[in-house]
């Protein structure tokens, strides 16, 4: 616990054991464990790539004159993405995440779309598409028209009809869409857009780097890249399928036109002439450098060989997740999904995973939306290793979670967020309470339940 600034320095030794100390209840990855934030391709021989990510994080790659490297590494980088996702003349830029990428799209888009029209433009994005489009729209000023989902939850190309109107400036469909692992009904999206003559992002944050190997490997994936002429910009994180350190993500477009109001310069101020592609200035090239490296080491034959090997793990584990006796959510497209239980409680299921040493989503739902809670899995090449272990797992956690329960806290869906608040600290023996109040009350207390909790979490000194 540190509560103030330290006098003299640490020595080695005590600053890599306060940190490993500090580490010691962090989740770790080995065997396998983790079904989100790790996608781990059980190559050890990558490791041997990290010294490349602590050389480069020590260039900067705002100013790519001093760092020439940095700039021919973004451009391999983007040129490569750009091949992948077929377009002959794009442009892109690489971002330290999905976030980033998604940010700079709605900016450019929105920036298009300001050169004729005053007022506050807004983007259509089906209620499954990822939060960073709220998120993009708080810090841009835009407004967010979420739209709906058909049976097997895509997103409804009838509902994007209704929802265009003068003041649409992009609209959103998913590669798959992070909750169900599900694609939306991008190629008929894409036909609207070009009609109405409007901006189409695509997110493939998630789906960027294992979709094309997928296919390759014969699996059905409908179009969703530049191949469909009406799509404009599309994000890939190169650190979810790609396997590449944290902090790396490429926001593609259709041609370099659009990215123009992506750029920021300024050459009016009495220090350097300033010009940044992205939202930071300074840029560590570690990970730009250590995504070169993993995409050069693997190539395309390389992932195909992990799509492969991640295919046959998601088969296996949600065919025999499914012979238990849950459900999976809809018909997932690629090796992302979520299952759910109509007969017990899904949540209870979730936390017992945690409990038993795994680690997946739990996925509480909002009942204003029709959208079922699930618990989800991002299916990475290691699982094909462990498939058997967590079957038998999740088995005996489906006969015994009912036999399990726990007491119910009793809640009141009207009380106030200060008041759910306090009763989820009071019962901190019922670990899936967050989940059953965020799921029962409306979503606008639930995230203000949530911003306090953050808001606590991150308070000086608190350890
Ligand atoms: C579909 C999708 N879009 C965007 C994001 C945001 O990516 P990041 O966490 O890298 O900012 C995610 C992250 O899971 C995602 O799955």
């Amino acid at each position: 616990m540190m509560k103030e600034f330290p006098l003299n320095g640490m020595n080695i030794d005590g600053i890599n054991k306060k940190l490993e100390d500090y580490g010691d209840k962090d989740i770790k990855n080995s065997k396998g464990r983790l079904f989100t934030y790790f996608y781990d391709p059980g190559i050890p021989e990558l490791n041997d790539l990290d010294k490349l990510f602590l050389t480069f994080s020590k260039r900067n790659g705002m100013d790519y004159h001093a760092f020439p490297s940095t700039l021919k590494i973004e451009n391999d980088v983007t040129a490569m993405m750009l091949s992948l996702l077929h377009s002959d003349n794009g442009s892109g830029t690489f971002t330290t995440g999905g976030t980033e990428s998604i940010i700079l799209a709605m900016k450019s888009a929105r920036d298009t779309f300001l050169e004729n029209y005053s007022g506050i433009p807004e983007v259509i994005v089906p209620v499954t598409g990822h939060p960073s489009f709220g998120k993009a729209a708080e810090y841009l000023g835009l407004k967010i028209k979420r739209i709906g989902v058909d049976s097997n939850y895509r997103a409804d190309p009838e509902e994007l009809k209704n929802a265009i109107n003068e003041k649409t400036a992009m609209i959103v469909a998913s590669a798959p869409a992070f909750p169900y692992g599900i694609m939306d009904n991008i190629k008929e999206f894409s036909e609207i857009a070009s009609d109405h003559n409007i901006w189409m992002h695509v997110d493939a944050c998630v789906g960027g780097m294992i979709l094309p190997f997928l296919k390759k490997l014969g699996s059905n994936i409908p179009d969703y890249d530049f191949k469909l002429p009406g799509v404009s910009s599309i994000s890939v994180d190169l650190h979810k399928y790609g396997f590449t350190p944290k902090g790396s993500s490429v926001i593609l477009y259709k041609n370099e036109k659009l990215r123009e109001h992506q750029i920021y310069v300024n050459a009016g101020w009495p220090g350097y002439p300033m010009s940044n592609a992205g939202i930071q200035a300074t840029k560590s090239a570690g990970p730009l450098a250590g995504s070169w490296a993993v995409l050069n080491y693997l190539g395309f034959n390389g992932y195909t060989s992990l799509a492969k090997k991640t295919l046959d793990a998601y088969k296996k584990i949600s065919n025999g997740i499914e012979k238990t006796g849950y459900k999976i959510t809809g018909k997932p497209d690629a090796t992302i999904f979520a299952f759910q239980d109509d007969n017990s409680d899904i949540f209870e299921t979730g936390v017992e995973l945690i409990d038993r040493g795994w680690y997946p989503q739990i996925q509480p739902s909002n009942t204003a939306l029709k959208l079922p809670s699930t618990v989800h899995l991002n299916i990475s090449p290691v699982h094909v290793e462990v498939a058997d272990e967590f079957l038998e797992t999740i088995s005996d956690i489906h006969n015994n979670v009912s036999n399990n329960k726990i007491k119910r806290t009793e809640f009141n869906k009207k009380s106030s967020a200060e008041d759910l608040l306090k009763l989820i600290k009071a019962h901190p023996e019922d670990k899936t309470l967050f989940y059953h109040i965020l799921n029962q009350i409306d979503s606008k207390t639930g995230e203000e339940i949530f911003k306090k909790i953050t808001d606590e979490d991150f308070t000086a000194s608190k350890n």
